[in-house]
């Protein structure tokens, strides 16, 4: 029996020597650069250079060159998972179990180098890179433990005579499709559950990230999870729809935004001629989060968790906050004190360990981000900012805009940017309404003395994960489990205790055990 579940401890930026070894770790990771990432399906791997990713400060730095799957291979790689879940549902709990540990103590011994790949292709800081491959080591122990919970089944009423069990089997070969934002705990998490519990996956990772998905393949294939098991198809939209149609897929598990996860669910809803189950879909999408800041909040600890909540890795985290809701009472002294600090944000290179804020992931995000800022000028005021550098790299500034008229866009829709919306509110009540007439409900959170008040937003806010005077970001597996209602998402929360339960399908036998004579 393993010891209990611990969240992997993160690293110390603040010590010399830990920055000497990232220093270390990036020139290493320099020298290899570009990682050539195949198809893999299967033992079969086909390299090619369809899809280089770049690094978003240095774009002509090609971190990465990627084959792209063809509809064939999408084909092929169903095809081999089915054969592939053949082997791997025989496979014990336990054993399972201790591939995905395997494959945990693989990331760990490479973890500085994994992050220096983090802050290569994703432009993640280091602070924020560490901790994602931290994340991915620790859904990796902790669905393993879940699998071997999951693995006795449950306890059901026994009477006299009777034999009544409940397993659960695994649902078959399920797609993972992921986005860039954690590049490895994502595609990680929603890989690791599915296998767990005994499914075959096919993984079709974020364009701009298929060297860290590949990193988790090679983990993982390390670890013991068989070949056929675990198929890799690096490519766009275009291999991910494909993947949602095929007939051969019993579920997916997809995280990425709410158009493409409308379209997926859309999609899968309808079973294709011969095919013989309904997909079950598993769709995590994005947010508009907003933080509540009561007339009796203490400042000096809403002002820096509001601004690392809306600026660390520049605010493009599915959790990050993007709309405060501050009381009128003290509106004006809290945007006063919010803006200094922005002010001093620094926004630069990923690498650099001064930096607040790094690049966004790409040309089209940077473009995004500058749209939201011409209408955030037009509709209200921009209160502060920090300006990007010049150069190279998809920099975005750091913007607070106040005083938005009702109706702007800028209110209402995520901009996965590091612009944040700052609206005064009447009182907590009325803050309580904005949330409510939203159509995302993710993160929130809510600076409040009063218990009152805060017992008042834990009553009315939809969110599926509310944080209570501290930052909204960073949610850590088994503390806090994550995951959206509303149109922020379909599924049961990710690093909790039912996450799995998504990838099986329950079994319940009874057995008639009374003696009916001998039988002759
Ligand atoms: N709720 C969560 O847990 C969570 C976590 C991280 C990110 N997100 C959300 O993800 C988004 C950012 O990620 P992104 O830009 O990679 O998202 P995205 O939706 O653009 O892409 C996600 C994945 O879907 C694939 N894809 C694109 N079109 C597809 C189609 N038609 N069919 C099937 N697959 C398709 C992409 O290639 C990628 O692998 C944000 O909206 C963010 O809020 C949510």
């Amino acid at each position: 029996m393993p010891e209990p579940f611990a969240n992997e401890p993160v690293l110390e930026v603040r010590r010399a020597d830990v920055r000497g070894q990232f220093e270390d770790a990036l020139r290493r990771v320099d020298d290899e650069l570009p990682v050539q990432v195949p198809v893999r399906i299967g033992e079969d791997a086909r390299t090619g250079d369809d899809l280089p990713s770049t690094d978003p400060g240095s774009p002509q730095r090609v971190v990465a060159s990627a084959a792209v799957a063809t509809g064939a291979e999408v084909d092929a790689a169903v095809a081999e998972a089915g054969r592939g879940l053949a082997q791997w549902r025989a496979v014990s709990a336990a054993d399972r179990a201790r591939a995905l540990r395997a494959a945990a103590a693989w990331m760990r011994q490479r973890r500085l180098e994994l992050a220096a790949l983090e802050v290569r292709e994703c432009a993640k800081p280091w602070p924020e890179a560490d901790a994602d491959v931290c994340e991915a080591i620790d859904f990796l122990e902790y669905y393993a433990r879940a699998a071997v919970s999951l693995g006795q089944g449950r306890e059901l009423l026994q009477i006299p005579g009777e034999r009544n069990e409940m397993h659960y089997a695994p649902r078959g070969v399920v797609a993972v499709i992921s986005p860039w934002n954690f590049p490895l705990a994502i595609p990680c998490g929603m890989t690791s559950a599915a296998l767990a519990a005994g499914n075959a996956v096919v993984l079709k990772p974020a364009e701009q990230s298929p060297a860290l998905a590949y990193v988790l393949v090679r983990a993982l294939r390390a670890g013991g999870v068989p070949a056929e098991a675990l198929s890799l198809l690096p490519g766009e939209g275009e291999a991910g729809a494909a993947l949602v149609r095929h007939p051969g897929i019993h579920a997916i598990a997809f995280t990425g935004s709410l158009p493409v996860g409308r379209e997926i669910v859309r999609a899968a809803a309808e079973p294709s001629a011969g095919q013989r189950h309904f997909k079950q879909v598993v769709a995590e999408m994005g947010g508009k989060n907003c933080v509540i800041v009561a007339a009796d909040a203490d400042l000096d600890e809403a002002v820096p968790a509001i601004v690392a909540s809306a600026f660390a890795y520049a605010g493009q985290k599915c959790s990050a906050a993007s709309r405060v809701l501050v009381h009128q009472a003290i509106a004006d002294q809290f945007l006063e004190r919010l803006a200094g600090a922005v002010r001093v944000l620094v926004v630069g290179q990923a690498d650099d360990l001064e930096t607040d804020v790094p690049p966004v992931i790409e040309r089209d995000a940077r473009d995004r981000v500058a749209r939201y800022r011409e209408l955030a000028a037009r509709d209200g005021t921009i209160a502060a900012e920090a300006a990007a550098p010049g150069g190279d790299g998809w920099f975005a500034p750091a913007t607070i805009v106040s005083d938005l008229s009702e109706g702007s866009p800028v209110l209402d829709e995520e901009i996965f940017g590091p612009l944040l919306a700052v609206q005064r509110v009447r009182d907590v009540e009325h803050a309580c309404d904005v949330v409510d007439g939203l159509a995302f409900a993710l993160t929130g959170g809510v600076f409040a003395r009063d218990p009152a008040l805060v017992r008042r937003v834990r009553q009315r806010t939809p969110v599926g994960n509310l944080y209570v005077n501290r930052g909204i970001t960073g949610a850590m597996v088994g503390r806090q489990p994550f995951g959206g209602n509303r149109l922020s998402g379909t599924g049961l929360k990710a690093g909790g205790p039912d996450y799995l339960l998504q990838f099986v399908e329950q079994r319940a036998v009874s057995e008639n055990t009374m003696r009916h004579g001998l039988v002759m």
